[in-house]
């Protein structure tokens, strides 16, 4: 596939705004850096005990579930991570409010219950910082619940699903080391596997691909006029809630909050091609429907349901917000 947008790639260097304000600790009266947006609401403990099992690991730390899967915890070894975890914690908190603000039906991101910056110990091993949120569940379907991780990744970009799963390390097996990311699905596989073993209640308003472009299209909108974030690298994945399939997004690790002082074209280049080399923005992230593609039309309108319901207000923000959305519908990315 070529790339024939024709807005030019700014010279935007991400310069790392990140403004943390600092609190006292009262335990250890060392000075205790805390998320800018969830300042001093939030930033309790994190009940570690409850975790018995690892769903995820890597060289970063590991992620945990626990035996009520109600929630997850992403846990960190090292401080310079801890730093990107707290853009994580601003990014998903911030994509979770306009989403449960200005909904859609079976969209959702998991809800954030914690946020933690000291020592944690799981199995003898410490951490220094973790996030607790809800866990997606697994839709109830017994080739889905079997997987080693049943997160199932919806991939609207043409060919580059997999059907398979997918380990941390894509091009490696999976494995203790290489823990799975969840299932890779194409529309065809998602149509064949879950949508005809669903009963009609279960799939509630989801009814084909289309319905999740649709979503898929509404939720890029959301996050860029709504959360005002650059949804970079983000993972969308079916999942079960409220005894009905839902679309969930997820990892808010590469997010990044958009200033709309910044020039429309800037803007509109960064939605597409991230910082211009290609490897994250609506262009490569292999989850968005490419321009002119089977699924384009369902993603536009669903771009446009979120313009008229919610960011119809007339004030220059909001033209702007408007202007940068026509742009991305009319690139080719
Ligand atoms: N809230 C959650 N509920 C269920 N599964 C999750 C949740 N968060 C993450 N996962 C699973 O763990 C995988 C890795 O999590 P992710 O946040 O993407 O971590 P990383 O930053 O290491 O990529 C996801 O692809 C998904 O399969
Ligand atoms: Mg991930």
């Amino acid at each position: 596939m070529k790339k024939t947008h024709k807005i030019e790639i700014s010279k935007y260097r991400n310069k790392s705004s990140k403004k943390s304000s600092k609190v006292k600790d009262k335990k250890t009266k060392k000075r205790k850096i805390m998320p800018s947006f969830i300042s001093n609401q939030i930033g309790g403990r994190i009940n570690i005990k409850k975790y018995t099992k690892v769903i995820g690991s890597g060289g970063y730390g590991k992620i945990l579930s626990n035996s009520e899967q109600d929630t997850i915890v992403k846990l960190y070894y090292d401080s310079k991570d801890c730093t990107g975890l707290q853009n994580e914690y601003d990014m998903q908190e911030k994509a979770y409010q306009s989403i449960t603000n200005y909904p859609i039906s079976q969209l959702y991101v998991p809800r954030q219950v914690e946020y933690d910056n000291e020592e944690l110990i799981y199995n003898g091993e410490s951490f220094l910082c973790g996030i607790e949120m809800e866990q997606i569940k697994p839709i109830p379907l017994d080739s889905i619940t079997s997987l080693s991780n049943p997160m199932i990744h919806i991939i609207l970009k043409k060919d580059t699903a997999k059907n398979q799963e997918i380990g941390k390390i894509t091009t490696e097996k999976i494995s203790e080391i290489n823990p799975s990311r969840g299932f890779f699905a194409s529309p065809q596989w998602i149509e064949e596997n879950i949508m005809v073993n669903l009963s009609d209640p279960q799939k509630g308003e989801i009814r084909s691909i289309t319905d999740l472009a649709f979503r898929m299209g509404f939720s890029l909108c959301n996050m860029v006029c709504l959360a005002e974030i650059y949804p970079y690298d983000v993972e969308y994945c079916l999942g079960f809630k409220n005894n009905q399939l839902s679309m969930n997004i997820l990892d808010f690790g590469m997010a990044k909050s958009i200033n709309f002082e910044e020039p429309e074209d800037d803007i509109v280049t960064k939605i597409i091609d991230g910082n211009g080399k290609g490897v994250v923005g609506i262009y490569s992230d292999i989850y968005y429907p490419e321009y002119n593609s089977k699924y384009a039309t369902k993603f536009i309108e669903g771009i446009k349901n979120c313009l008229e319901n919610y960011v119809k207000d007339d004030t220059e923000i909001n033209k702007k917000k408007i202007q940068i959305m026509k742009k991305i519908i009319n690139a080719e990315f």
